[in-house]
């Protein structure tokens, strides 16, 4: 059976292509969720691609995905640096889990600096555009294959 993985979008990412685009790039959204489903087919793994601007519902697909999903990558937007819901739900998923941000945290913002999740996932890429959601793709399926 396909290894099964969630891809979770915090607030503000479903305005990709337009917000910030010196941060974020030009890729839309939409695209974005393309070109991730793409590679997840490629691998063949089923995944989905999730975005809620809304905590509470961030927090609720990450319990109820401890039953359904073998992994996750998640981009929690600016609840990273505020989120402890956030980052308590993500401790109980007890799964392989990527964080991804496309911009380099550490080069804006002092309070973009600290990740409230970081030390709860396995490991994490930023500052790479999103091309960083691909190699999260990647290395999240070598880690589910080293599982098995
Ligand atoms: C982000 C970085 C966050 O600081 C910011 O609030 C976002 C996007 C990123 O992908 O670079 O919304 O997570």
């Amino acid at each position: 059976m396909n290894n099964k993985i969630i891809i979770i979008n915090g607030p503000n990412l479903n305005l990709l292509g337009e917000r910030e685009q010196s941060q974020y790039g030009s890729v839309t959204f939409e695209k974005l969720k393309e070109k991730c489903l793409k590679k997840t087919n490629e691998l063949k793994i089923d995944a989905e691609f999730f975005q809620s601007n809304i905590e509470g519902e961030i927090v609720t697909k990450i319990q109820e995905a401890r039953k359904n999903f073998d992994g996750m990558i998640i981009n929690a937007a600016a609840f990273t640096h505020t989120s402890v819901a956030i980052r308590d739900s993500l401790d109980l998923f007890k799964k392989p889990i990527i964080e991804v941000h496309i911009s380099n945290i550490y080069k804006r913002e002092e309070f973009r600096h600290k990740s409230l999740i970081s030390d709860v996932v396995n490991g994490g890429i930023f500052g790479l555009g999103p091309e960083g959601y691909i190699l999260a793709i990647i290395s999240l399926e070598k880690i589910l294959k080293d599982e098995n």
